[in-house]
C-alpha cells in the first residue's frame, strides 16, 4: 500500500480529512505520521485522537541531518508522497530535492494570485475580498523552494458574493479542500 506523511502548522482539517479518506477507502494509501512545526496547534491532538504518530520539530531539525533531523525521519518512512497541509514553512532545498516531484501542498486561492510569503488562511481570504473578486478557489501544486511557486497540478472554484466574510469564504475553500485533496492525492499515487 502507498504511504504518505502530512506537514501541518495549524488546526489540522485537512490533516484530518486525510486520515480518514485513507481509511475509509482501503487499498488506497495510508498515512504514516504527521509532521507538525508548532507546539501549540490542534493538529497534535487530532493525531492523538486518529492514532496517527506525531513528529513534532524546530527549524534545526528541519534543516539537520543527523539521525534527529526531519531528513532522518523522512528517510526511515520512505513515503511515496508528502503532503502539504496547512504548512507554514518552506521546505529546506535538500527535502525538495530529496523528493523531488514528491511534495505537494494545497493554497486557498487561484495562484499565481493571492501567493506567496505571509499569505495563508485568513489573510489570503481578506485580501481576496478586499479585491472585489468574483471567484476564488484552491490550488494544489507541486513544492520547490520558493512559496507557492511550483507546477500546478489541479485548481478548483467557487464564488464570492457581496455578502462573503473571510469567515464564509474560508467554509467554501474548506469544502472544495476536504473533497478534492483526499482524491487527488488517491490519484497521484495510482500514477506513481
Ligand atoms: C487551509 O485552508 C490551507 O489551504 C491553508 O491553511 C488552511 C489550513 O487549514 N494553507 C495556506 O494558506 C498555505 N499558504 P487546516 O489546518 O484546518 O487544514
Amino acid at each position: 500500500m502507498k504511504k504518505i506523511v502530512i506537514f501541518a502548522s495549524g488546526s489540522g482539517s485537512n490533516a484530518q480529512r486525510i486520515v480518514e479518506f485513507s481509511r475509509l477507502n482501503t487499498g488506497s494509501y495510508f498515512v504514516a505520521a504527521i509532521f507538525c512545526n508548532n507546539p501549540h496547534a490542534y493538529v497534535i491532538e487530532r493525531s492523538r485522537q486518529l492514532e496517527v504518530p506525531c513528529y513534532l520539530f524546530d527549524k534545526t531539525r528541519f534543516n539537520g541531518n543527523d539521525s534527529n533531523s526531519v531528513m532522518a525521519q523522512l528517510s526511515g518512512i520512505n513515503p511515496d508522497l508528502i503532503v502539504l497541509a496547512g504548512f507554514l514553512w518552506l521546505v529546506p532545498e535538500k527535502i525538495v530535492n530529496a523528493f523531488l516531484g514528491k511534495i505537494i501542498n494545497i493554497h486557498p486561492a487561484l495562484l499565481p494570485k493571492y501567493g506567496g510569503k505571509g499569505m495563508f488562511g485568513e489573510i489570503v481570504h481578506q485580501s481576496v475580498l478586499a479585491s472585489n473578486e468574483s471567484e476564488s478557489g484552491i490550488t494544489i501544486h507541486y513544492v520547490t523552494e520558493k512559496y507557492d511557486d511550483g507546477a500546478v497540478i489541479i485548481q478548483k472554484k467557487c464564488s464570492v458574493s457581496k455578502a462573503d466574510t473571510a469567515e464564509t469564504l474560508a467554509q467554501k475553500i474548506h469544502e472544495l479542500e476536504y473533497h478534492w485533496y483526499p482524491v487527488v492525492i488517491s490519484q497521484l499515487l495510482e500514477k506513481s
